[in-house]
């Protein structure tokens, strides 16, 4: 690809992640006001970790694959306000003391050190009731089976079908020896099914029914794969200032990686591979998934 087009596709993400932070941040500023009671403590733990931070790829994915369907973006903020939360309280709570004990995040203190372990699971436990209840909420469909299908569809993508089950094999993964069959269904599981989910649901709030799903399916199992490499990429030779966060993690946990397993070399290529797979998954649609297009490049060739 010449360098015209990838500034092109760079900026194009540029000017919708820039939208999309902005809007998270003022739903959830609204969202999450804290009241004036002993509760106050919880919801500054909360604001601390959700507002201000974070590349909101989840949001992001979310208007990008409603925008394929001219999808109202009031509608598509509010349900990536819903994934954000899920994946706050997932972050929140992988950083504990009892996961993987870090005191970085998104480039300030992790929210037990901020706070306290006891607040930090409140936090966690209560970002992620609010992402139901706020897809449960007319306001973000009129149609009752719409808020119903998110609502089972964001429970599927955050249990032990999806990213509670993939952490949980990510803690076997430091004293099993897994091979890439597994640690792939590890990485789909525990960042795959977030990923499918903020894809998945601009088509829900569309009302496309599932068979006519198939390729953003494609597209965003894909494009997860390639994220999830991308992140162990740079776990090895990412910059901490700029993620915001400790690297150098997973090889000092001895933890089975595709970096481990296949070499930079390798996980590079295989990433621009599932790049250019994710991006042949859109080629029923034109000019309209080019952001989706954007994106998928985004996710590999970003710095944090
Ligand atoms: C980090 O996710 C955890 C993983 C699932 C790999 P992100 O890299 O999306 O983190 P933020 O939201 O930008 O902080
Ligand atoms: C965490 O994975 C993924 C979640 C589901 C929260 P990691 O432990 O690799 O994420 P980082 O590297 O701490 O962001
Ligand atoms: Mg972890
Ligand atoms: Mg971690
Ligand atoms: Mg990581």
């Amino acid at each position: 690809m010449a360098t015209g087009d990838l500034t092109a596709s760079a900026a194009l993400v540029q000017a919708a992640q820039d939208e999309v932070m902005a809007g998270i941040d003022r739903l959830f500023d609204h969202l999450l006001t804290a009241p004036a009671d002993p509760r106050v403590r919880l919801y500054e733990a909360m604001r601390h970790a959700a507002i201000a931070g974070g590349k909101r790829l989840r949001p992001l994915l979310v208007r990008a694959a409603g925008d394929l369907f001219h999808v109202d973006r009031v509608l598509s903020l509010r349900v990536g306000a819903a994934v954000e939360a899920m994946h706050v309280y997932s972050l929140i709570h992988d950083d504990l003391p009892c996961m993987d004990d870090d005191d970085m995040r998104r480039g300030k203190p992790t929210v037990h050190c901020a706070f306290d372990e006891a607040t930090a699971v409140l936090a966690g436990d209560s970002l992620h009731a609010l992402a139901f209840e706020w897809l449960a909420d007319p306001a973000t469909h009129g149609d009752p089976f719409v808020r119903v299908e998110l609502v089972r569809a964001l429970a599927h993508a955050a249990g032990p079908a999806g990213m509670a089950g993939g952490q949980m094999m990510d803690i076997a993964a430091e004293t099993a020896s897994f091979d890439l069959a597994t640690v792939t269904r590890l990485q789909q599981l525990k960042t795959g099914a977030l990923i499918g989910f903020s894809v998945e649901s601009g088509a829900i709030l569309a009302r496309i029914p599932a068979e006519a799903r198939t390729p953003l399916r494609g597209y965003a199992r894909d494009i997860g794969l390639a994220f999830q490499i991308a992140d162990d990429i740079l776990d090895v030779e990412g910059d901490e200032a700029l993620a915001g966060k400790a690297l150098q993690k997973d090889d000092a946990a001895g933890k089975a990686t595709f970096v481990t397993l296949m070499g930079l070399d390798r996980a590079r290529e295989q990433a621009a591979l599932l790049v250019e797979q994710a991006i042949a998954h859109l080629s029923g649609f034109g000019e309209e998934a080019g952001l989706l297009r954007a994106i998928a490049r985004y996710v590999v060739e970003r710095d944090r």
